[in-house]
This record gives structure tokens, sequence and C-alpha cells, in this order.
């Protein structure tokens, strides 16, 4: 049931404050993360485990980029992500002590299950599925499970599911840090952001009626870039990738740093380029890219951080959202790439929920 709402996307959009507090519900001590959920084998275990390889599919693909930058840089242990259907089909060398991640949303997707299916003679210390349906093949095949508690999406295109998956993701991180006895004080700046998540969520969803007057500069456009870097690249590719999907809009993303490199070629007057870019050290350096664009009469569309100084020249626009730590920032900036989507998708008149030729769960290879 829709209920007061257009579509269920746009539904699904509203109810990630209540799906993320739903996620996180009993995980989270004052200074510690409470592991039990992963059952006594994992929990023994986690403290072994010295490489990650995560494999998934689509936008959930794209929470495993997310995490990559998490594990790497918090916990210090090599992470490498890769999508099923290239990774069921070649020879994968698996160093001692690795944990392998699924993630799905719905825990059917063919090239994930088969990826699953492969890694159990491959000599991994265990596989974990992280999955928003708790009866799935892939969470009864993986040895430990992980899951999201967003509740069911109809909407085609995800968007609770992988906000969702990001807070997982984050938790398991700091699970990680723990278990090694790393920083302390990371745990706690971990803990803290996720449990102020769903407000800063719900001050994001305020943005609605400003996203929906930008979408209209899409109406008659054709292609759009995203930018973003750090953790953000990966949101830029979420952006995207959800553009294309309900839109029909071509989009792509770049990590910024790579626009010099060829595609800095296609911006003109015609091609919106909307980047993410909150504060922190990459900022400076984005802001040089930016102004690449500018310089070339592109659009600009800027998500940035409220306490970052940001000028409003010609066709560029900023819309600001609350400071927050770096460790949750990516999943912030989720909301208005989504929005967005969904208010172009509007102004195209494009089916939203069931977008053409896409289904929801992709049980075929
Ligand atoms: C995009 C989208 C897809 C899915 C992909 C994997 O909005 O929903 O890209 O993420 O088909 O699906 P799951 O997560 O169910 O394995």
């Amino acid at each position: 049931d829709k209920g007061e709402y257009r579509h269920f996307m746009l539904k699904e959009i509203y109810e990630q404050p209540e799906a993320i507090t739903q996620t996180l519900a009993g995980t989270l001590g004052d200074d510690h993360v409470l592991t039990a959920l992963l059952g006594p084998e994992a929990e023994t275990r986690l403290a072994d485990i010295e490489h990650v390889h995560i494999v998934a599919c689509g936008t959930s693909f794209h929470a495993g980029l997310v995490a990559r930058y998490w594990i790497e840089a918090q916990v210090g242990i090599t992470c490498q992500v890769e999508v099923a259907s290239e990774y069921r089909y070649r020879t994968v060398v698996v160093p001692k002590n690795t944990l392998l991640i699924t993630i799905s949303q719905s825990g059917e997707t063919a090239d994930t299950l088969a990826a699953l299916r492969f890694a159990k003679d491959q000599g991994y210390l265990a596989t974990l599925a992280l999955c928003n349906v708790a009866g799935s093949s892939l969470v009864r095949e993986a040895n430990w499970r992980l899951l999201t508690h967003a509740g069911p999406e109809i909407g085609v295109a995800s968007t609770k599911a992988f906000t969702t998956q990001l807070v997982a993701l984050l938790w398991l991180t700091t699970a990680l840090i723990q278990a090694r006895g790393g920083d302390k004080q990371q745990i706690i700046t971990n803990i803290n952001a996720l449990k102020s998540l769903p407000g800063m969520v719900e001050q994001a969803l305020q943005l609605d009626t400003r996203i929906a007057e930008l979408a209209e500069r899409f109406a008659n456009k054709h292609h759009a870039l995203f930018l973003g870097r750090g953790t953000h690249f990966p949101i830029a590719m979420e952006g995207a990738l959800k553009l294309k999907e309900i839109s029909y809009i071509h989009a792509e993303a770049y990590a910024a740093g790579e626009l010099k490199h060829g595609p800095l070629a296609l911006v003109d007057e015609n091609m919106p380029v909307v980047s993410v870019a909150p504060s922190g050290s990459l900022l400076e350096k984005l802001k040089s890219n930016l102004e690449e664009v500018r310089a070339r009469g592109g659009q600009l569309i800027t998500f940035a951080c409220e306490r970052v100084e940001h000028a409003e020249e010609g066709t560029a626009q900023t819309i600001t959202l609350p400071w927050v730590e770096d460790c949750i920032s990516p999943i912030l900036y989720t909301i208005p790439l989504q929005l967005l989507s969904y208010h172009v998708a509007l102004v195209k008149g494009t089916d939203v929920d069931k977008p053409r030729n896409l289904a929801k769960s992709v049980t075929v290879e």
C-alpha cells in the first residue's frame, strides 16, 4: 500500500529513517557494538579476519565499494570488491583468513547466489550474507548472516535497501575494529554517528521541494555526469545508476580527479554535472575539478556541507546538507540523489516504480 505517497519509491525514500533505526535496533552499546547477532562462531572468529572480499550486483555492489574505503581506512585490512557476474567466472586468489561478504537486497539474485556457491570451494575463512530477506537462498547458504531490516522494498529502484546495507557495513566495520582491539575512539565515533543518522536523514528529506525545482532542468537533457571523491565516488555511481534506471537519461559517474583525463571533453551547456562534495580533506581538490566544469559552461549542481562556502555563479547551484561525521556522510548524501532521480522521472513521466526492461529480482543470469 502506497498510503499517502504517489509512488512506492517515494514512500521507501521517506521510510529510510525508520529502516535505519530498525536495522540498528539492539546492535549498539555506548562504546561497543553488540556482535551476538552474528552468531557464536562469527563472534569468535571476527578477530582472525585479515582480508575481505565483497561480491554483489548493481546498487548492492555500490554499497560494497563504500565499505572498502571504511574497512581499509578504519580496520586496516585489505578489502576487494567485485560484481558477482565477473567474480564467479574467473580464477580468484584467496589469501588465508579472508572473509567473503555477499550483499543482496533480495537474496535471490542469480549471479550473487552463484558467486556464493563458487566461493564455497575457494578456501574462505567464512562466507557472510548481508541481506534484507531472512529466509532467502543467500542467507540460507552462507555461513554467517547480517540482516538489514528495511522492510519490503517494492519500487524496482533500490533506495532504503541500499542505505540500510551501508548502515550494516559501517556497523560491521566497527565490529571488526573492536574484535581486533583497534582504535576505541573510532568505535565511539562510528556508534554516535550511526545513532545520529536517522535524524540527519530526516533533515535531508526536507530538501525535497528544492530538488523537485532543480529536476525541471533535466527535462530536455540526454546526458548527465556525476562526480565524487573517496567514499562519495560510489555514491556518485549510485546517483548515476538511479537516474539512468528511472528517468532513462544517460548518466555516468566519475571519480572527480578523472574528469580531465577524458570526460571533460563532453562538458558543455547541455551537460548537467552533479557533484557530491561534502567537507573533508578532499573538498579542495574537488573544487578545482568543478571550476573546470564551470569554465566550460557546464551546468553544475553541487551537494555540499552547509559549513563550507560555495559561490553561486551563473548556472551553478549548491544545495547544502547538515554537517555530519565523515563516516556517515556517504549515507546522508545518497538521499538527495534519490530524490533527484525521482523528481526527474516525474518530470519525464516515466513509470517510476516499474522502469522498462527491469525486474525487481534478477533471478536469471
Ligand atoms: C538498482 C537495483 C539493482 C539491484 C541489483 C541487485 O536500483 O535495485 O541494481 O541492486 O539487481 O539486487 P539484489 O540487491 O537484490 O541482489
